[in-house]
Formats: structure tokens, sequence, C-alpha cells
């Protein structure tokens, strides 16, 4: 077990030692089933966490050469030492990946590597950035210094989908255009950021990053009352987004960056390659149990090829290998959140209730830890898995007949984050883009919604976002065009 007792604040690695939370594993390592204790990381209080708001705080205010106002290199020179370091530490982390949330060998392999790739890029595109930002011009007799600054103080709070790659698409983007921040670790994936401490005390100056440990309600809620921070950022659900900002005394002054929620349909036209789209729909419907926010969450097939859809798709989920997150050739593994599968249940059972079929054999067949992916069809729309983002192995199907229908439910959703739609009639897919594109911010065609590769926006509109993620998007998303101006005299 790894027992963590430090913390990083203004630069310096503390030792707790008062009250520790265990961590655990949803996954048995023992034939009887028992969740494995991982280790334990420390329960820090309200003082500790205000300590290192005023750390962030205060490498804010001073400026003069330090973290906010450093030249461009001096910043790169520090992210390149801390991706360095990240570097040696890729079995240990990939390891933990696993064992903290359930994510198999060769997706948290590509979740480290994505990370490293996302730090590099993330360099090259401030580079570039600073090259075509920081100009000189002439208006109306006033000279100006034009350049990107940062915003300030960046509260960062990451998911446990993604613990590494998704807090880092946070916080990477935050440092380097001079913010500093306080960042809580999720609560599952805690412990991989733990061999991390060390290179993000030696790369970055005293106060840029404060890492702290422990309830979201002990020390977030008082950060935020503080007023002190000037920008939310975080990738998770609404209800914990809404909550935490409403703490900040003088909201106007909060700027939000927010991954949330989404309900990203797959819309599978009567012409549709249909290997093609069954392929593409069991990837994005059942990778990493669907826990991911741009899964497809909802299928729609037209009534003219439902039932041969249907069929073929059961038995592709139905063939899919449950097994521990090493083991070869597993794509479902043991869920995270030990809640999971009973909620999954309630959805089953409702839409069931509702008149949908469970159309595979092993659909909703559960373990301790686990409950097979269920295919439903016909869903009602009255179901709670039509409306709810289920973020777990369930996947209803309706069928539609006219097109429309798919387009106004998009309409009437609270989200607005992705669609695929599976189809070759150019004709009729042109303008069914055009009208999609306005209601989400990504089509994808004959291919499943996911967020990658990471240079392209990401992002949502209504409930699904606040703000554009993306290596190149980012950079602006926490940074403001600022400028010295003088008259000509
Ligand atoms: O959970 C939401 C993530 O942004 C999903 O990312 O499409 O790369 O799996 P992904």
């Amino acid at each position: 077990t790894l027992s963590q007792d430090t913390y990083l604040i203004n630069g310096e690695l503390k030792k707790w030692n008062g009250d520790k939370a265990d961590v655990f594993s949803t996954i048995s390592s023992t034939e009887e089933y028992k969740p494995t204790l991982l280790g334990s990381v420390p329960n820090l209080s309200e003082n500790e966490a205000l300590e290192a708001l005023n750390a962030a705080s205060n490498a804010y205010a001073r400026g003069q050469g330090l973290w906010p106002t450093m030249k461009v290199e001096g910043r790169i020179a520090a992210m390149e030492k801390f991706v360095a370091q990240m570097k040696t530490k890729r079995e240990e982390i990939v390891k933990l990946l696993m064992w903290e949330i359930g994510k198999s060998l060769p997706d948290s392999e590509k979740e480290f590597d994505r990370t490293i790739e996302y730090i590099y890029d993330t360099i090259e595109d401030y580079k570039q950035m600073d090259r075509d930002s920081a100009k000189f011009e002439k208006n109306s007799g006033v000279h100006a210094h034009i350049r990107r600054g940062p915003l300030g103080v960046v509260l960062c709070l990451g998911p446990y989908n993604y613990p590494l790659n998704e807090t880092f698409a946070l916080l990477i983007p935050a440092l380097i255009m001079g913010n500093t921040t306080v960042f809580k670790p999720a609560k599952h994936g805690v412990l991989l950021l733990t061999p991390l401490l060390e290179a993000f005390q030696t790369s970055f100056p005293a106060g840029v990053v404060n890492i702290i440990y422990g309830r979201g309600r002990t020390l977030v809620t008082p950060i935020m009352k503080t007023g002190l921070v000037d920008v939310l950022a975080l990738i998770g659900n609404s209800k914990s987004a809404n909550a935490i900002q409403a703490n900040h005394p003088q909201k106007n002054r909060l700027r939000l960056i927010l991954g949330l929620e989404a309900k990203n349909p797959g819309i599978v036209l009567p012409e549709a390659d249909l290997d093609l789209a069954i392929n593409e729909c069991l990837a994005g419907s059942t990778s990493f149990n669907g826990q991911r926010c741009t899964a497809l969450k909802v299928l729609y097939v037209h009534e003219d090829i439902v039932e041969e859809f249907n069929k073929r798709f059961a038995e592709r989920v139905d063939a899919l290998k449950f097994g521990n997150p090493w083991e070869e050739g597993v794509k479902l593994t043991p869920l995270p959140e030990p809640g999971k599968p009973a909620y999954i249940q309630e959805l089953i059972d409702d839409a069931t209730d509702k008149g949908a079929k469970v159309l595979n054999d092993n659909g909703g067949k559960t373990s301790e830890n686990y409950i097979f992916p269920a295919v439903l069809y016909p869903v009602s729309k009255d179901s709670r898995v039509f409306e709810e983002e289920q973020f777990g192995p369930v996947i209803p199907i309706v069928s539609f007949k006219d097109v429309q229908e798919p387009i106004d439910d998009m309409a009437a959703s609270n989200y607005g984050q992705q669609v695929s739609v599976f189809g070759s009639n150019v004709r009729t897919l042109a303008p069914l883009i055009d009208t999609l594109v306005n209601l989400v911010c990504r089509v994808n065609l004959n291919s499943a919604a996911q967020r990658g590769p990471d240079v392209y926006p990401f992002t949502g509109r209504k409930d699904s976002a606040v703000g554009t993620l993306s290596v190149h998007d980012a950079l602006r998303s926490f940074s403001i065009r600022t400028f010295v101006a003088a008259k000509d005299t």
C-alpha cells in the first residue's frame, strides 16, 4: 500500500500527522470478493486549504519576474523540467490508473502518453501564440503593446475517469499562461498524483502549484468563500460545479472553465454501412464502460434497419470480455464507484417497466463491482436512461422514422456536446450536418464521439460546458488580452 502523508503548499512538501482517508480499489485481490486497500491520503482541514489559497494568491500578486510575469522561456523551462521528471514515472502511474479507476492497461498507457504529448504540444502552441500575440500597434495616436496575460488564481478540480489527463488538461494550460493554482485531485485516482509531487515541487516556483487532499466540502467551500479564486476550472458534473461557484461572494468576478455532462446521440441512417456503424457505436458506448463524457449515450436507429442493427449490436456487446484491467483483451472492467452497479440497475428497471427489453443475454448481469452493459430497446422517451447521463454500462436504443425526431430531441435536450451520424448519402448528410453542428459543438461522421485529437476544440453548448479546452483553445481560455498603452508625444 501507498501511505502518502505529504501535501504541497508554497513550494514545501509538508508532512501531515493528522487524520487520513483510506483509498480502496473496487478490484479484489483475493478470490473471494473484497475491495483492496491501496493506501491512504491526508484528510486536510480548512486551515491547510486556506494556506494553499494564500500561497497561490501571494505567488500571483508578487509579480516582478516571478511566475505571472516571467518570460516565456522561463515558464517553458519549468514545464520541460516537470515533463522530463513525469516521464520517469510512467510504470508507477499506469499501475495506479488500473487499480484506482479500473482503466484497462492499453487505455491507462494511452492516458499517460497522451498527457505527455499534450504537455509538449502545449509548449509548442504557447511559443507560437507568444510570437503571434505579443505585438505593437498604433491606432489614433495610441501605441499599444498587446500581449496575453494570466487571469489569476485558478482552482483546479479534475474528474475520476481521466484523473491524470483531464486534470492536466486544466492545470497545464493554466500554469503555462502564468496563473497560479490550487489543485485537489479527484476522489478516485488520487494516489496516482503521489509520484508527481516532487516533480511539481522542484519544477515550479513556490506557491505556483499547491496540491491539497481531503473532502471537497471541507476544503473547497472555505476557499471559494474568500472570494480570492479568479477561475474555477472543473471537469465533472454540473451539480458540483453549481454548488462550488455558489460559495463565491462576488459571482460576477469568477470566471468558469467547465467540462460537464453530455448525452451524445449516435444517429444511424437507413443507408449506413452497418458493420462500420456497429463497430463505432460499440466503441463509443462501451469503452471504459461508458464512463466518458464523450460516450454515445443514446442510439437512434432508423426503423428500416433497427431489427438487424439490434441483433448484431447485442451479440457484439455480449462478446466483450470482462476482467481485470491488466488482462489481455479485456474491454470491460470493474467500476471504481461502489454505488454505480445499483444505479445502472435502477435505470434498467425503470426502462423495462416502461416497455423496453434487455436485448443481450448478459445485459445487467452483476457481480460485486460490476454490471454487464445492458442494451435496451425500445426505450420510451420518458425513461430515466433517456434523460439522465448514465456514465456507465447501459445503452438505450430508440428507432426513428424521420431524422427530424432526433434533431428535435437534441434541440430540447439540456446538453449539447457532440453527435455521431452514420450514413453515406451526401445529399441527405450535408444539410443534416449543418443543422446538427448548430445544436452541438462537434459532429462525428461515421465515427464515434471523442475528445481527441487534443488540438481540436473541446467544448459544448447549454449545460455541457463553459469555455473551450484543447491544446490551442485552453491557452486562450486561461488568459486575457492585456496591453500597455502610450500616447504619441
Ligand atoms: O469524460 C470525458 C472525456 O473528455 C472523454 O475523453 O473522448 O478522449 O475518452 P475521450
